[in-house]
C-alpha cells in the first residue's frame, strides 16, 4: 500500500511527480501510478476506490458491475481490474466530471484490454435498469440516495455494496430508526439498511475500509439468498 508520507484522506490531487510514491508493481501501485498521470482525482477518491472494490471482490465476482453515483467511476474501473470475469461496467452519474474521460484514457493505454467495456452514462440513476446478473455499486452516494440505490437494487434482486455517507438525521429518520436513542445517529441508520437489506432475503455482510480514509468507512455488502 501507499507510503505513509501520503495521507489518504487527502482531497489534494494526484499529479505526477507523484507517481513515485508507488514504485512497485503490485495491481495498486499500478493503478495509482495512472491515477497519477491522468491528474484529475483526489489522494482519498483512489484509497476508498480500492479499498472498497478489493473488499467487495472478495465475494462478489462476475456479473455486469453497475456503479451508480460514480463520479470518476474509479470503483467500476478497479473493480474490473480485480475480476475479469466481469466483461462490462456501467457507470451512472447525473453529472460526469469533465476529467472522468481523461481518467478513462489513461486506463485504457494502460489496459488496452480494458477498451470499450466502461460505458458512462449522464442520467439520473433511477433510470437504470437492473438485473439480477448485476453487481450494484455505490461509493458515498449522499444521504438518502444510498437508500434509493439499495432499493432499486433489491426490486432487480442484484448483488449490492454501498459505502454510505452524509448521513441525514430528521424527523422522519429518528421516527423510522427508534435506535437513535441508544446508538450514534448515522450508526442506526446503517444498521437499519443492513436491516432491510436482510429482511428482503439478503445475506449480508458489515465489513469497513480503513477509517483513516474516511470516517464515512461502512461498507455494506448483500447477496440475496
Ligand atoms: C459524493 S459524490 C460520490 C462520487 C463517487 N462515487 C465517489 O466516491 O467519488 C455523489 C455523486 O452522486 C451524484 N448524484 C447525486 N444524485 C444523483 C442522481 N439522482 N442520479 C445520479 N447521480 C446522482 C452526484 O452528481 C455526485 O457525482
Amino acid at each position: 500500500m501507499a507510503p505513509p508520507e501520503l495521507s489518504h484522506s487527502s482531497r489534494s490531487r494526484l499529479t505526477s511527480r507523484l507517481s513515485h510514491l508507488f514504485p512497485s508493481e503490485s495491481l495498486f501501485d499500478r493503478l495509482a501510478r495512472v491515477v497519477c498521470e491522468a491528474e484529475c482525482l483526489p489522494r482519498k477518491e483512489l484509497f476508498e476506490a480500492w479499498e472498497m472494490a478489493r473488499r467487495v471482490r472478495r465475494t462478489l465476482r462476475g456479473g455486469r458491475v453497475v456503479d451508480l453515483a460514480a463520479g470518476h467511476g474509479l470503483l467500476a474501473w478497479a473493480l474490473l481490474l480485480l475480476d475479469d470475469t466481469s466483461q462490462q461496467a456501467l457507470c451512472v452519474d447525473r453529472r460526469r466530471p469533465a476529467s472522468a474521460e481523461r481518467l478513462a484514457q489513461s486506463l485504457v493505454a494502460r489496459w488496452p484490454r480494458l477498451e470499450g467495456r466502461v460505458e458512462y452514462v449522464e442520467e439520473d440513476l433511477a433510470k437504470v435498469e437492473l438485473g439480477p446478473e448485476d453487481l450494484v455499486v455505490s461509493a458515498h452516494a449522499c444521504g438518502s440516495l444510498t437508500d434509493r440505490i439499495l432499493e432499486q437494487a433489491v426490486k432487480a434482486r442484484a448483488r449490492v455494496a454501498v459505502l454510505p455517507c452524509c448521513h441525514h438525521v430528521g424527523e422522519r429518520e429518528r421516527k423510522r430508526e427508534p435506535l437513535e436513542g441508544w446508538l450514534a445517529p448515522d450508526l442506526a441508520q446503517d444498521i437499519a439498511r443492513a436491516h432491510g437489506l436482510q429482511a428482503a432475503g439478503y445475506r449480508v455482510r458489515a465489513l469497513a475500509i480503513p477509517g483513516e480514509i474516511t470516517p464515512k468507512n461502512r461498507l455494506l455488502i448483500g447477496e440475496p439468498e
